[in-house]
């Protein structure tokens, strides 16, 4: 019960001790690693690389917070930050990108830290982790495609100001095989049935209406990264807004791009069309984790306005989140973690509106390339 409340998996090899995704500090302590964010449950199997769409992070930070002070424990590092920074208002979702931000702030250009530190403001939103499977085929890193793919920016999470530059520089190496290992990450099959026939139609619809952007998949695959402006798009503002110029230039003059050498894009004025390999594995979709299945990215006007998801329910006919949809919040959802349980599109940062593109598609098109989708 408690795995569930928190999002966390069980490792598979230990027969007790941390949650996949966590690592004992020897001092009976669990710390958390890359994993808690992405590897996640599909369908109830856990694949390594796949988003965690469970993760409850606040309400974990909440409930260990209190205990820590009911019982007389020290607080550690998370547990005063996230009093500051909101770790993420659903769960699957977390405001990592702007802990990052909050980090990079309390550091100069070669990693030393800086008292005092101006920071910037800070707009809050909760991000869908992408899978790590995609990251090989992608020249730049992040849902706006603005920073390079290296070692480096990997380590923005440990610019805790308990790490010294020295420390930090030392670990580049690790990171490097981090970030090899990233991309050794391979798309899960789908594990179920798929029509042939329809998903070959459906290959035909999406080479004409979609591969301009995402791509094409199979014998001549073919991707080049396209960041799609704004006004296109039309998706959620906030992710692209929350980094401003002066924060991902700060970047670019720092130790974690080479000092410049590393291209990075200061204002990428939209979000990246990404690859959809392994597509059926990560649910819920756009960068916000705002469309529950892929049945509602082909749907536009039938996206639910609110959703809840099943813990391990899987939804074959709409290919993806088992969910039960909302008008509206339910009146009686009244506490703050059971609140998180619900995507509420009404929220700051959590639209569902845009890409419209599927408009261009019949509904026998649109049910072709969902099947075709699955095979991806
Ligand atoms: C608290 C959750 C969380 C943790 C922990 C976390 N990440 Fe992420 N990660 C995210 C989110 C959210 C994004 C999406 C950011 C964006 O696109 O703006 C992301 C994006 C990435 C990407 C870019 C992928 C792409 O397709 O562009 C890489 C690579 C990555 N993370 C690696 C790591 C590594 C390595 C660690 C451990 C050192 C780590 N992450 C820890 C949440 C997390
Ligand atoms: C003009 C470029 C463009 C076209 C055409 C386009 N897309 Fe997209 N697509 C994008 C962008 C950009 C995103 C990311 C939006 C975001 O995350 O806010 C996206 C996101 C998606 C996602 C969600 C990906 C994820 O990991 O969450 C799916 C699925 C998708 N598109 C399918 C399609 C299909 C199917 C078609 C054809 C009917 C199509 N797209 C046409 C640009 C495009």
């Amino acid at each position: 019960m408690a795995f569930s409340r928190y999002g966390l998996m069980e490792a598979p090899e230990r027969k007790s001790g941390p949650a996949f995704g966590y690592v004992d500090d020897g001092n009976g302590g669990w710390v958390m690693n890359c994993f808690a964010c992405h590897a996640g449950k599909v369908a109830g199997n856990l694949i390594p690389g796949a988003p965690n769409t469970h993760i409850a992070l606040a309400t974990l930070t909440e409930d260990v917070r209190f205990t820590k002070l009911t019982l007389g424990k020290k607080l550690t590092h998370l547990d005063l930050g996230s009093l500051k920074i909101p770790l993420g208002d659903s769960i699957g979702l977390t405001n990592a990108v702007i802990f990052g931000v909050a980090l990079g702030a309390l550091r100069d250009e070669h990693m030393n830290v800086v008292i005092p530190f101006s920071m910037p403001q800070l707009i809050h939103h909760a991000m869908d982790a992408p899978p790590w499977w995609n990251v090989k085929k992608k020249p730049m890193l992040y849902c706006d495609g603005f920073s390079p793919k290296n070692a480096r920016v990997l380590l923005q999470f440990i610019l805790i100001p308990q790490n010294s530059p020295e420390t930090i520089k030392s670990w580049e190496k690790d990171y490097r095989d981090i970030l090899a290992y990233i991309e050794s990450c391979k798309p899960p099959k789908y594990p179920w049935k798929v029509n042939s026939k329809q998903a070959e139609l459906g290959r035909t619809a999406f080479t004409n209406h979609c591969s301009r952007c995402h791509g094409t998949y199979g014998k001549i695959a073919k991707y080049e990264q396209k960041i799609v402006p704004i006004e296109e798009i039309g998706t959620d503002p906030v992710r692209l807004e929350a980094l401003s110029v002066e924060s991902r230039r700060k970047i670019q003059k720092s130790w974690l791009s080479h000092y410049g050498k590393d291209k990075v894009i200061l204002d990428p004025g939209g979000y990246v069309a990404p690859p959809l390999d392994g597509i059926w594995a990560s649910a819920p979709y756009f960068h916000n984790g705002s469309a529950p299945t892929l049945w509602h990215v082909l749907h536009p006007d039938k996206r639910p306005a609110v959703w809840k998801r099943t813990e391990n329910g899987y939804d074959r006919e709409k290919v993806g989140l088992q969910v039960t949809t909302f008008d509206k919040l339910p009146k009686s959802v009244k506490r703050r973690d059971l609140r998180r349980h619900y995507f509420d599109t009404s929220m700051k940062g959590k639209s569902n509106s845009g890409h419209r593109f599927p408009d261009a598609l019949s509904e026998d098109e649109k049910r072709a390339v969902l099947e075709y989708l699955k095979t991806l």
